[in-house]
C-alpha cells in the first residue's frame, strides 16, 4: 500500500488537476489491474473528503479521513464522527498521527477508542505509532512503540483490516528518513507484537507501513525490507509525479 497524507494542504479546486496528473503518471487508466496490485490511498482534509471520494473511490483509490471522534454523535464541537465520513463515501481513516498526539492532545487511550469506533463501523483504521528523537536517543524506541501498539491491541479483539503505520517523529517532514535497518527493526518488533496478540496468520497479513521522509529516492530500499508493507507519505504525496513514482515502486516486478 502506498498512502498519501496531505495533512492540512490543498483545496477542492486542486483535486481534479491533481488526480488527473497522478492517474496519468501512474497509468491508472491504461492499466486496469494496477489497483489490484497496489492499494493506493489518500488521507485528505475533511473539506475534501466528499469530492475526493466521489472522484477516486470508483477508480479504485481509497480516500481516508485524517482523524475521527470515537463517539457516534453528540456535543463535541468541531469533531467529525465515523458515520459522517462514511456518509460521504470514505472507507478509511488515519488515527493517532504523531502531529495529533503532539499538538492536539491525542493519547494512547483516545487512539484506542477511535480505532475501536472505526473497526465497528467497518472503516479501515491506519493507526500511527512512533517515537520522538528524545525517546530514540534515550534508548526508549522499543518501549514506546510497544506501549502505543499494545494500548490499541488491548481494546481490539478482531483487528479486521487494521493497518499500523510506523512513523518515527524525528523523521517526519525533516528530510531525515530512518535508515532501512532502523525502520525494519521496529517493523519486525511490531509484527512480533501482532503475532503475540492475534497469532501468526494475522501477523503475516496485517500491513505495516513506514512513514517519515519517504520519497522517490528511498522508497525502493524501504519496500525491499521484509516487514515493510508500504509507505505513508506526507510531503512527497502532494506532488502527483513524485507520488506516482512511489506507487510504481510498489508494483511487483
Ligand atoms: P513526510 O513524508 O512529509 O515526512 O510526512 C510523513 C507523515 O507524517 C505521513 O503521515
Amino acid at each position: 500500500m502506498l498512502a498519501g497524507n496531505w495533512k492540512m494542504n490543498k483545496l477542492n479546486r486542486d483535486l481534479g488537476p491533481f488526480f488527473d496528473e497522478f492517474a496519468q503518471a501512474v497509468g491508472l487508466d491504461r492499466d486496469e489491474e494496477l489497483t489490484e496490485q497496489v492499494d493506493i490511498l489518500f488521507a485528505v482534509p475533511t473539506t475534501l473528503l466528499a469530492l475526493a471520494a466521489r472522484q477516486m473511490e470508483p477508480r479504485g483509490i481509497r480516500i481516508a479521513a485524517q482523524n475521527i471522534h470515537w463517539e457516534a454523535a453528540g456535543a463535541y464541537t468541531g469533531e467529525v464522527s465515523v458515520d459522517m465520513i462514511k456518509e460521504v463515501g470514505v472507507t478509511a481513516t488515519l488515527i493517532g498521527h504523531s502531529e495529533r498526539r503532539q499538538y492536539f492532545g491525542e493519547t494512547d487511550e483516545t487512539v484506542a477508542k477511535k480505532t475501536t469506533a472505526a473497526l465497528a463501523a467497518d472503516v479501515m483504521p491506519i493507526v500511527c505509532v512512533g517515537e520522538t528523537l528524545a525517546e530514540r536517543d534515550g534508548g526508549q524506541t522499543a518501549a514506546v512503540v510497544t506501549r502505543q501498539v499494545q494500548a490499541v491491541f488491548a481494546q481490539v479483539a478482531d483487528p479486521k483490516d487494521m493497518i499500523i503505520a510506523y512513523e518515527p517523529v524525528w523523521a517526519i517532514g525533516t528530510g531525515r528518513s530512518a535508515t532501512t535497518a532502523q525502520a525494519q527493526e521496529v517493523h519486525a518488533l511490531i509484527r512480533g507484537l501482532v503475532a503475540d496478540r492475534y497469532g501468526a496468520k494475522t501477523a503475516e497479513t496485517l500491513r505495516i507501513l513506514y512513514g517519515g521522509s519517504a520519497n522517490p529516492a528511498n522508497i525502493d530500499e524501504l519496500l525491499a525490507q521484509p516487514d515493510i508493507d508500504g509507505g505513508l507519505v506526507g510531503g512527497a504525496s502532494l506532488k502527483p509525479q513524485d507520488f506516482a513514482k512511489m506507487v510504481k515502486a510498489a508494483l511487483p516486478r
